[in-house]
Protein backbone atom coordinates (compact mmCIF):
# COMPACT_ATOMS: atom_id res chain seq x y z
CA UNK A 1 0.00 0.00 0.00
CA UNK A 2 1.39 3.42 -0.92
CA UNK A 3 2.26 5.55 2.31
CA UNK A 4 -0.25 7.77 2.87
CA UNK A 5 0.25 11.48 2.93
CA UNK A 6 -1.44 14.64 3.52
CA UNK A 7 -2.90 15.87 0.27
CA UNK A 8 -1.98 19.50 0.67
CA UNK A 9 0.75 20.48 -1.83
CA UNK A 10 4.10 21.90 0.05
CA UNK A 11 4.26 24.19 -2.78
CA UNK A 12 0.80 26.04 -1.93
CA UNK A 13 1.84 26.47 1.70
CA UNK A 14 5.57 27.90 0.10
CA UNK A 15 4.05 29.76 -2.26
CA UNK A 16 1.52 31.36 0.21
CA UNK A 17 4.00 32.01 3.17
CA UNK A 18 5.89 34.05 0.49
CA UNK A 19 2.75 35.93 -1.20
CA UNK A 20 1.58 37.12 2.18
CA UNK A 21 4.73 37.56 4.25
CA UNK A 22 4.98 34.49 6.80
CA UNK A 23 7.73 33.11 5.56
CA UNK A 24 10.86 34.01 2.90
CA UNK A 25 14.17 32.25 1.30
CA UNK A 26 17.11 33.42 3.50
CA UNK A 27 19.37 36.09 2.64
CA UNK A 28 16.87 35.78 -0.76
CA UNK A 29 18.62 38.92 -2.35
CA UNK A 30 21.92 36.79 -2.68
CA UNK A 31 20.08 33.73 -4.11
CA UNK A 32 18.92 32.32 -0.64
CA UNK A 33 21.30 29.84 2.12
CA UNK A 34 20.71 26.56 1.68
CA UNK A 35 17.74 25.34 4.40
CA UNK A 36 17.33 28.65 6.11
CA UNK A 37 14.08 30.60 6.07
CA UNK A 38 13.38 33.94 7.51
CA UNK A 39 10.06 34.96 9.10
CA UNK A 40 8.07 37.63 7.82
CA UNK A 41 5.74 40.23 9.24
CA UNK A 42 2.96 37.31 9.81
CA UNK A 43 5.20 34.49 10.28
CA UNK A 44 6.83 36.35 13.20
CA UNK A 45 3.37 36.43 15.13
CA UNK A 46 2.44 33.04 13.97
CA UNK A 47 5.39 31.79 15.68
CA UNK A 48 5.39 34.18 18.26
CA UNK A 49 1.76 32.86 19.44
CA UNK A 50 2.87 29.01 18.77
CA UNK A 51 5.28 29.97 21.53
CA UNK A 52 2.80 31.76 23.88
CA UNK A 53 0.35 29.03 23.37
CA UNK A 54 3.11 26.38 24.48
CA UNK A 55 4.68 28.37 27.52
CA UNK A 56 0.89 29.41 28.86
CA UNK A 57 0.34 25.37 28.19
CA UNK A 58 3.37 24.18 30.18
CA UNK A 59 4.07 26.94 32.29
CA UNK A 60 1.49 29.93 32.92
CA UNK A 61 -1.15 27.44 33.62
CA UNK A 62 0.97 25.05 35.75
CA UNK A 63 2.28 25.13 39.22
CA UNK A 64 4.83 22.51 38.70
CA UNK A 65 6.82 23.97 36.10
CA UNK A 66 9.26 26.88 35.49
CA UNK A 67 10.75 28.75 33.19
CA UNK A 68 14.19 29.48 31.67
CA UNK A 69 16.33 30.78 29.04
CA UNK A 70 20.17 29.63 29.35
CA UNK A 71 22.71 30.92 27.09
CA UNK A 72 23.61 28.81 23.56
CA UNK A 73 27.01 29.10 23.89
CA UNK A 74 27.45 26.67 26.78
CA UNK A 75 30.47 24.91 28.30
CA UNK A 76 31.80 22.75 25.74
CA UNK A 77 32.47 19.93 28.89
CA UNK A 78 28.46 20.01 28.09
CA UNK A 79 28.51 18.60 25.53
CA UNK A 80 31.16 15.57 26.08
CA UNK A 81 28.95 14.87 29.25
CA UNK A 82 25.79 14.93 26.93
CA UNK A 83 27.92 12.18 24.51
CA UNK A 84 26.80 14.95 21.66
CA UNK A 85 30.92 15.07 21.60
CA UNK A 86 31.01 11.32 20.92
CA UNK A 87 27.65 9.96 19.37
CA UNK A 88 26.16 12.92 17.84
CA UNK A 89 27.04 12.10 13.99
CA UNK A 90 25.22 10.59 10.92
CA UNK A 91 27.00 8.22 8.42
CA UNK A 92 28.31 9.83 5.79
CA UNK A 93 29.12 8.92 2.47
CA UNK A 94 30.92 11.26 0.04
CA UNK A 95 30.82 11.20 -4.11
CA UNK A 96 34.16 10.81 -5.58
CA UNK A 97 33.08 12.87 -8.41
CA UNK A 98 31.12 15.44 -7.27
CA UNK A 99 32.19 15.64 -3.53
CA UNK A 100 27.97 16.00 -2.16
CA UNK A 101 27.83 14.01 1.20
CA UNK A 102 24.95 11.79 1.77
CA UNK A 103 23.36 9.73 4.97
CA UNK A 104 24.11 6.45 3.99
CA UNK A 105 20.82 5.61 5.51
CA UNK A 106 19.02 7.31 3.43
CA UNK A 107 20.72 6.11 -0.03
CA UNK A 108 18.39 3.02 -2.19
CA UNK A 109 21.45 2.44 -4.45
CA UNK A 110 25.50 2.34 -4.41
CA UNK A 111 25.77 5.17 -6.02
CA UNK A 112 25.64 8.72 -6.06
CA UNK A 113 21.84 9.77 -6.40
CA UNK A 114 23.14 13.81 -8.32
CA UNK A 115 25.77 11.92 -10.82
CA UNK A 116 25.99 8.66 -10.47
CA UNK A 117 29.44 8.63 -9.26
CA UNK A 118 31.43 6.18 -6.77
CA UNK A 119 30.55 6.63 -3.26
CA UNK A 120 32.94 5.90 -0.28
CA UNK A 121 32.63 3.99 2.54
CA UNK A 122 30.77 5.57 4.84
CA UNK A 123 32.17 7.88 7.82
CA UNK A 124 30.99 9.46 11.16
CA UNK A 125 30.06 13.40 10.67
CA UNK A 126 29.16 14.98 13.45
CA UNK A 127 26.78 17.70 13.44
CA UNK A 128 26.95 20.42 15.64
CA UNK A 129 28.29 23.31 14.64
CA UNK A 130 31.74 24.29 15.95
CA UNK A 131 33.17 28.32 16.27
CA UNK A 132 35.82 29.37 18.54
CA UNK A 133 35.73 31.74 21.60
CA UNK A 134 37.77 34.44 21.99
CA UNK A 135 40.44 35.92 19.24
CA UNK A 136 42.65 32.83 19.17
CA UNK A 137 41.56 29.80 16.94
CA UNK A 138 42.82 26.99 18.34
CA UNK A 139 41.44 23.37 19.48
CA UNK A 140 41.94 24.98 23.58
CA UNK A 141 38.90 27.69 21.99
CA UNK A 142 36.44 25.56 20.66
CA UNK A 143 32.64 25.22 21.45
CA UNK A 144 29.63 24.83 20.14
CA UNK A 145 26.28 25.78 19.18
CA UNK A 146 23.90 24.48 21.26
CA UNK A 147 22.48 21.28 19.22
CA UNK A 148 19.40 20.88 22.00
CA UNK A 149 17.80 23.43 24.29
CA UNK A 150 17.64 20.91 26.64
CA UNK A 151 21.30 20.47 28.01
CA UNK A 152 20.85 24.05 29.37
CA UNK A 153 18.29 22.97 31.70
CA UNK A 154 19.69 20.25 32.79
CA UNK A 155 23.04 22.52 33.72
CA UNK A 156 20.71 24.53 35.94
CA UNK A 157 18.79 21.64 37.42
CA UNK A 158 20.58 22.93 41.39
CA UNK A 159 20.03 26.50 40.48
CA UNK A 160 16.39 26.41 40.07
CA UNK A 161 15.64 23.88 42.58
CA UNK A 162 17.62 25.82 44.99
CA UNK A 163 16.14 29.22 43.92
CA UNK A 164 12.36 27.89 43.24
CA UNK A 165 11.86 25.94 46.16
CA UNK A 166 9.76 23.52 43.75
CA UNK A 167 9.25 19.98 44.99
CA UNK A 168 9.12 16.77 42.93
CA UNK A 169 7.93 16.43 40.42
CA UNK A 170 8.35 19.10 39.05
CA UNK A 171 10.03 20.52 34.94
CA UNK A 172 11.67 23.52 33.16
CA UNK A 173 10.78 24.49 30.23
CA UNK A 174 12.63 26.55 27.67
CA UNK A 175 12.25 27.75 24.25
CA UNK A 176 15.17 28.53 22.11
CA UNK A 177 17.11 28.23 18.94
CA UNK A 178 19.29 24.95 18.42
CA UNK A 179 21.68 24.03 15.52
CA UNK A 180 22.28 21.27 13.85
CA UNK A 181 24.67 20.83 10.86
CA UNK A 182 21.64 18.34 9.43
CA UNK A 183 22.80 16.35 6.09
CA UNK A 184 19.43 16.14 5.06
CA UNK A 185 17.58 19.30 4.83
CA UNK A 186 14.55 20.61 3.21
CA UNK A 187 10.43 20.38 3.03
CA UNK A 188 10.70 24.03 4.11
CA UNK A 189 11.09 25.03 7.44
CA UNK A 190 10.55 21.08 8.79
CA UNK A 191 14.00 20.39 8.77
CA UNK A 192 16.52 23.12 8.98
CA UNK A 193 20.09 23.97 10.55
CA UNK A 194 19.00 26.27 12.60
CA UNK A 195 15.59 25.97 14.19
CA UNK A 196 14.00 26.41 17.79
CA UNK A 197 12.69 24.04 19.95
CA UNK A 198 10.38 24.03 23.22
CA UNK A 199 11.76 21.85 25.47
CA UNK A 200 10.59 20.22 29.41
CA UNK A 201 12.67 18.45 31.29
CA UNK A 202 9.92 16.74 33.80
CA UNK A 203 11.83 15.67 36.99
CA UNK A 204 10.19 12.72 38.97
CA UNK A 205 10.93 10.04 41.34
CA UNK A 206 12.47 7.03 40.16
CA UNK A 207 9.90 4.38 39.80
CA UNK A 208 6.77 7.03 39.17
CA UNK A 209 8.75 7.64 35.93
CA UNK A 210 6.89 5.68 33.60
CA UNK A 211 3.76 7.10 34.79
CA UNK A 212 4.52 10.61 34.67
CA UNK A 213 5.67 9.33 31.36
CA UNK A 214 2.44 8.12 30.06
CA UNK A 215 0.84 11.28 31.41
CA UNK A 216 3.26 13.51 29.32
CA UNK A 217 2.39 11.72 26.47
CA UNK A 218 -1.31 12.07 26.52
CA UNK A 219 -0.58 15.87 27.66
CA UNK A 220 1.51 17.08 24.79
CA UNK A 221 -0.43 14.79 22.25
CA UNK A 222 -3.76 16.34 23.35
CA UNK A 223 -2.28 20.27 23.00
CA UNK A 224 -2.33 19.72 19.48
CA UNK A 225 -5.14 18.70 19.28
CA UNK A 226 -6.85 21.30 21.49
CA UNK A 227 -5.29 23.90 18.84
CA UNK A 228 -7.49 22.63 16.27
CA UNK A 229 -5.34 20.48 14.54
CA UNK A 230 -7.20 17.29 12.65
CA UNK A 231 -6.92 13.87 14.80
CA UNK A 232 -7.13 12.42 11.82
CA UNK A 233 -3.59 14.11 10.78
CA UNK A 234 -2.00 13.06 14.38
CA UNK A 235 -0.45 9.36 15.48
CA UNK A 236 1.59 8.15 18.18
CA UNK A 237 4.36 6.01 17.78
CA UNK A 238 6.05 4.03 20.02
CA UNK A 239 10.03 3.85 19.09
CA UNK A 240 11.84 0.75 18.45
CA UNK A 241 14.23 -0.44 20.64
CA UNK A 242 17.01 0.23 17.80
CA UNK A 243 15.68 3.44 16.81
CA UNK A 244 16.04 4.45 20.97
CA UNK A 245 18.44 7.41 21.04
CA UNK A 246 21.91 6.47 23.90
CA UNK A 247 20.05 7.98 26.57
CA UNK A 248 16.37 7.03 25.86
CA UNK A 249 14.57 4.41 27.94
CA UNK A 250 11.26 5.00 26.01
CA UNK A 251 9.64 7.11 23.69
CA UNK A 252 7.35 8.31 21.56
CA UNK A 253 6.89 10.72 18.36
CA UNK A 254 3.62 12.73 17.95
CA UNK A 255 3.60 12.61 14.37
CA UNK A 256 1.59 14.37 11.81
CA UNK A 257 0.58 13.61 8.54
CA UNK A 258 2.68 16.02 6.36
CA UNK A 259 2.39 16.45 2.89
CA UNK A 260 5.83 13.72 2.21
CA UNK A 261 3.95 11.65 4.75
CA UNK A 262 4.02 11.12 8.26
CA UNK A 263 6.51 12.67 10.30
CA UNK A 264 7.95 13.57 13.81
CA UNK A 265 6.60 16.74 15.15
CA UNK A 266 7.65 15.93 19.20
CA UNK A 267 9.41 13.51 20.91
CA UNK A 268 8.52 12.73 24.12
CA UNK A 269 11.55 10.22 26.18
CA UNK A 270 12.48 9.39 29.33
CA UNK A 271 15.41 9.74 30.12
CA UNK A 272 16.05 7.97 33.12
CA UNK A 273 19.06 9.47 35.20
CA UNK A 274 21.45 9.47 32.56
CA UNK A 275 21.60 13.41 32.04
CA UNK A 276 21.85 14.50 35.99
CA UNK A 277 24.62 11.69 36.46
CA UNK A 278 26.72 12.77 33.65
CA UNK A 279 26.58 16.26 34.42
CA UNK A 280 27.48 15.44 38.04
CA UNK A 281 30.27 13.19 36.96
CA UNK A 282 31.58 15.54 34.41
CA UNK A 283 31.27 18.80 36.85
CA UNK A 284 32.04 16.97 40.00
CA UNK A 285 28.83 18.86 41.57
CA UNK A 286 26.26 16.53 43.22
CA UNK A 287 23.02 16.90 41.07
CA UNK A 288 21.07 14.87 43.90
CA UNK A 289 17.75 15.70 44.83
CA UNK A 290 17.21 15.25 48.94
CA UNK A 291 13.44 13.89 49.81
CA UNK A 292 11.82 15.24 52.88
CA UNK A 293 9.12 13.07 53.03
CA UNK A 294 11.29 9.74 52.79
CA UNK A 295 14.73 11.12 54.37
CA UNK A 296 16.26 9.72 51.03
CA UNK A 297 18.69 11.60 48.60
CA UNK A 298 18.30 10.42 44.62
CA UNK A 299 19.23 11.38 41.24
CA UNK A 300 15.68 12.22 39.57
CA UNK A 301 14.52 10.46 36.17
CA UNK A 302 13.58 12.85 33.92
CA UNK A 303 10.41 12.67 31.09
CA UNK A 304 11.58 14.87 28.23
CA UNK A 305 8.69 16.29 26.02
CA UNK A 306 10.61 17.90 23.02
CA UNK A 307 8.96 20.12 20.40
CA UNK A 308 9.88 22.25 17.44
CA UNK A 309 8.35 25.64 16.66
CA UNK A 310 9.11 25.63 13.03
CA UNK A 311 8.01 22.12 13.13
CA UNK A 312 4.88 22.54 14.76
CA UNK A 313 4.16 26.35 12.55
CA UNK A 314 4.73 24.22 9.86
CA UNK A 315 1.95 21.72 10.75
CA UNK A 316 -0.77 24.62 12.16
CA UNK A 317 -0.25 26.21 8.63
CA UNK A 318 -0.85 22.99 7.10
CA UNK A 319 -3.55 21.91 8.90
CA UNK A 320 -5.28 25.21 8.54
CA UNK A 321 -4.88 25.64 4.79
CA UNK A 322 -8.12 25.59 3.01
CA UNK A 323 -9.82 26.19 -0.58
CA UNK A 324 -13.74 27.06 -0.58
CA UNK A 325 -16.08 28.34 -2.73
CA UNK A 326 -16.98 32.12 -1.48
CA UNK A 327 -19.43 34.09 -3.75
CA UNK A 328 -19.05 31.58 -7.01
CA UNK A 329 -15.13 32.29 -6.26
CA UNK A 330 -12.48 29.72 -4.70
CA UNK A 331 -11.54 31.08 -1.42
CA UNK A 332 -8.25 30.34 0.00
CA UNK A 333 -8.62 30.39 3.63
CA UNK A 334 -6.12 29.70 6.84
CA UNK A 335 -8.86 28.13 9.85
CA UNK A 336 -6.25 28.81 12.21
CA UNK A 337 -7.24 28.11 16.15
CA UNK A 338 -7.95 31.93 17.21
CA UNK A 339 -5.10 31.86 19.38
CA UNK A 340 -2.36 31.34 16.67
CA UNK A 341 -4.39 33.30 14.38
CA UNK A 342 -1.13 36.25 13.52
CA UNK A 343 -3.58 38.94 13.27
CA UNK A 344 -6.98 38.87 15.18
CA UNK A 345 -9.28 41.76 13.47
CA UNK A 346 -9.20 43.32 10.68
CA UNK A 347 -10.49 47.09 10.15
CA UNK A 348 -12.30 47.35 7.07
CA UNK A 349 -13.55 51.01 6.19
CA UNK A 350 -16.74 50.37 3.45
CA UNK A 351 -14.41 52.24 0.73
CA UNK A 352 -12.06 55.19 1.31
CA UNK A 353 -14.70 57.99 1.25
CA UNK A 354 -13.11 60.83 3.84
CA UNK A 355 -16.41 60.75 6.12
CA UNK A 356 -15.78 57.12 7.23
CA UNK A 357 -11.72 57.69 8.02
CA UNK A 358 -12.37 59.49 11.06
CA UNK A 359 -14.52 56.60 12.87
CA UNK A 360 -12.52 53.84 11.15
CA UNK A 361 -9.15 54.89 12.41
CA UNK A 362 -10.66 56.00 16.17
CA UNK A 363 -11.81 52.31 16.08
CA UNK A 364 -8.44 50.94 14.83
CA UNK A 365 -6.88 52.71 17.66
CA UNK A 366 -8.90 51.49 20.68
CA UNK A 367 -8.56 47.65 18.92
CA UNK A 368 -5.23 47.37 18.56
CA UNK A 369 -4.36 48.11 22.14
CA UNK A 370 -6.08 45.09 22.71
CA UNK A 371 -5.66 42.66 19.54
CA UNK A 372 -3.18 42.35 16.82
CA UNK A 373 -5.20 44.67 14.73
CA UNK A 374 -4.93 45.40 10.69
CA UNK A 375 -6.43 48.40 8.86
CA UNK A 376 -7.57 47.85 5.45
CA UNK A 377 -9.01 50.45 2.72
CA UNK A 378 -7.49 49.43 -0.62
CA UNK A 379 -9.84 47.99 -2.93
CA UNK A 380 -13.31 46.15 -2.58
CA UNK A 381 -14.67 45.04 0.85
CA UNK A 382 -14.86 41.19 -0.87
CA UNK A 383 -11.27 41.31 -2.11
CA UNK A 384 -9.98 42.76 1.28
CA UNK A 385 -12.52 39.92 3.10
CA UNK A 386 -10.29 37.51 0.89
CA UNK A 387 -7.58 38.74 1.92
CA UNK A 388 -7.63 38.67 5.78
CA UNK A 389 -8.86 34.46 5.03
CA UNK A 390 -5.96 34.25 2.96
CA UNK A 391 -3.83 35.02 6.34
CA UNK A 392 -6.52 33.82 9.07
CA UNK A 393 -8.05 36.66 10.40
CA UNK A 394 -10.56 35.55 12.70
CA UNK A 395 -12.57 38.87 12.70
CA UNK A 396 -13.07 41.67 10.18
CA UNK A 397 -14.94 44.57 11.14
CA UNK A 398 -16.78 47.27 8.45
CA UNK A 399 -17.48 50.21 9.17
CA UNK A 400 -20.15 51.75 6.88
CA UNK A 401 -22.20 54.78 6.71
CA UNK A 402 -24.61 53.88 8.58
CA UNK A 403 -22.39 53.72 11.21
CA UNK A 404 -21.83 57.23 11.24
CA UNK A 405 -25.42 57.76 12.55
CA UNK A 406 -26.27 54.59 14.72
CA UNK A 407 -22.34 53.97 15.92
CA UNK A 408 -23.22 50.35 14.93
CA UNK A 409 -20.59 48.41 13.16
CA UNK A 410 -20.86 45.12 11.33
CA UNK A 411 -18.10 41.83 12.44
CA UNK A 412 -17.36 38.93 9.93
CA UNK A 413 -16.29 35.79 11.26
CA UNK A 414 -13.91 34.00 9.04
CA UNK A 415 -14.81 30.59 8.80
CA UNK A 416 -19.09 30.70 8.81
CA UNK A 417 -18.09 33.99 7.02
CA UNK A 418 -21.59 35.23 9.13
CA UNK A 419 -22.30 38.50 10.08
CA UNK A 420 -23.41 40.20 12.89
CA UNK A 421 -23.77 43.82 13.55
CA UNK A 422 -23.64 45.83 16.95
CA UNK A 423 -22.98 48.84 18.91
CA UNK A 424 -18.95 49.96 18.77
CA UNK A 425 -19.26 50.55 22.48
CA UNK A 426 -19.49 46.71 23.01
CA UNK A 427 -16.80 45.53 20.14
CA UNK A 428 -14.16 45.56 22.65
CA UNK A 429 -15.93 42.94 25.09
CA UNK A 430 -17.37 41.55 22.20
CA UNK A 431 -14.33 40.10 20.57
CA UNK A 432 -12.40 39.12 23.63
CA UNK A 433 -15.19 36.79 24.12
CA UNK A 434 -15.32 35.78 20.55
CA UNK A 435 -11.86 35.49 20.52
CA UNK A 436 -11.78 33.06 23.73
CA UNK A 437 -14.28 30.50 22.60
CA UNK A 438 -17.94 32.15 22.76
CA UNK A 439 -19.26 30.72 19.74
CA UNK A 440 -20.55 33.41 17.36
CA UNK A 441 -24.27 32.80 16.88
CA UNK A 442 -24.64 33.53 20.72
CA UNK A 443 -25.77 37.19 19.89
CA UNK A 444 -26.43 39.81 22.64
CA UNK A 445 -30.07 40.51 22.53
CA UNK A 446 -29.15 43.87 20.66
CA UNK A 447 -27.24 42.11 17.66
CA UNK A 448 -29.38 41.35 14.65
CA UNK A 449 -27.48 39.20 11.81
CA UNK A 450 -28.01 41.01 8.96
CA UNK A 451 -25.63 41.91 5.92
CA UNK A 452 -27.75 45.03 4.74
CA UNK A 453 -25.31 46.99 5.81
CA UNK A 454 -23.24 46.37 2.90
CA UNK A 455 -25.85 46.53 0.82
CA UNK A 456 -25.48 42.81 -0.42
N1 LIG B 1 16.36 17.05 23.39
C1 LIG B 1 15.83 16.04 22.54
C2 LIG B 1 15.84 16.41 21.16
O1 LIG B 1 16.41 17.42 20.75
P1 LIG B 1 15.01 15.66 18.78
O2 LIG B 1 13.99 14.60 18.41
O3 LIG B 1 16.33 15.60 18.13
O4 LIG B 1 15.12 15.57 20.36
C3 LIG B 1 13.13 17.44 19.13
O5 LIG B 1 14.35 17.08 18.53
C4 LIG B 1 12.28 18.25 18.20
O6 LIG B 1 13.01 19.36 17.67
C5 LIG B 1 11.81 17.48 16.95
O7 LIG B 1 10.65 16.72 17.22
C6 LIG B 1 11.53 18.61 15.98
O8 LIG B 1 10.26 19.17 16.22
C7 LIG B 1 12.60 19.62 16.34
N2 LIG B 1 13.76 19.48 15.43
C8 LIG B 1 14.82 18.64 15.57
N3 LIG B 1 15.69 18.80 14.55
C9 LIG B 1 15.16 19.75 13.75
C10 LIG B 1 15.59 20.38 12.52
N4 LIG B 1 16.75 20.06 11.95
N5 LIG B 1 14.79 21.31 11.98
C11 LIG B 1 13.62 21.67 12.56
N6 LIG B 1 13.17 21.14 13.71
C12 LIG B 1 13.93 20.19 14.31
Amino acid sequence: MPEKKNKLDMEKIVSLCKRRGFIFPSSEIYGGLGSCWDYGQLGVELKRNVRNAWWRAVVQERDDMVGIDASIMMHPQTWVASGHVEGFSDPLVECKNCHLRWRATDLQGDSCPDCAGELTEPRQFNLMFKTFMGPVEDEANVIYLRPETAQGIFVNFDNVLATSRKKLPFGIAQIGKSFRNEITTGNFIFRTREFEQMEIEYFVKPGTDEKWFDYWVKERFDWYLKLGVGEENLRLRQHGKSELAHYAKDCYDVEYLFPMGWSELEGIANRGDFDLVQHARHSGKSLSYFDEESGEHYTPYVIEPSAGVDRSTLAFLIDAYDEDVAEGETRVVLHFHYDLAPIKVAILPLSKNEKLVPLSREIYTELRRHFMTQYDDAQSIGRRYRRQDEIGTPFCVTIDFQSLEDKQVTVRERDSMAQIRLPIKELVKTLQAKLSGEPFDTQPLWATRTSDALGK
